[in-house]
């Protein structure tokens, strides 16, 4: 007997996931500040939520098993990997993707220096790691750069950005707290 009754699978022509009716439920949750609902298996992943049901594609499918951090959004404030993060887990809680890191028209200072600092190359990576990033200067203002580092040691990047990066949350750290000093 199958041990897992709910299973998401994906389909190999298509890429996304798909769901059974009969195994459906009703999640609420709060994404990017906005309620919505959605029909899915309890187990699909949040990032299908997002990518496929919300069409918030920002969010990216990297290794689907929880490795690379390119799906990182945040959940209740904590960063996750929405890829291995079950869609029921989100039920009545705020998920915040990188749709929601900007202030409106005004980015947040971590995609600021990202760019400023070349740290976008192909981009892959990036949703990931500013949310990361952005997580990090929310509860650490003043990051050391070990802190920087171990922050965002689990968000991979192919393209090598590594020191960029770090550079950008660096300078991002320093905006951050000019600000909080107005
Ligand atoms: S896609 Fe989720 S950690 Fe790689
Ligand atoms: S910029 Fe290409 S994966 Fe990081």
């Amino acid at each position: 007997m199958d041990s897992q009754p709910f299973e998401t699978f994906r389909s190999s022509v298509s890429g996304r996931s798909e769901t059974c009716p009969e195994l459906s439920t009703v999640v609420g949750l709060t994404v990017n500040g906005k309620e919505q609902t959605v029909t899915t298996e309890p187990q699909r992943p949040l990032l299908d939520v997002l990518r496929e049901d919300l069409q918030l594609i920002g969010t990216k499918y990297g290794c689907g098993e929880g490795a690379c951090g390119a799906c990182s959004v945040l959940l209740d404030g904590e960063v996750v990997r929405s890829c291995i993060t079950p869609a029921s887990a989100a039920a009545g809680r705020s998920v915040t993707t990188i749709e929601g890191i900007a202030d409106g028209d005004r980015l947040h200072p971590v995609q600021e220096a990202f760019a400023e600092h070349g740290v976008l190359q192909c981009g892959f990576c990036a949703p990931g790691m500013v949310v990361a990033a952005a997580a990090l200067l929310r509860g650490t203002p003043r990051p050391t750069k070990a802190q920087i580092v171990e922050a965002l040691n689990g968000n991979l990047c192919r393209c090598g950005t590594y020191p960029a990066l770090v550079a950008a949350v660096q300078e991002a750290a320093n905006d951050v707290g000019e600000a909080n000093q107005r």
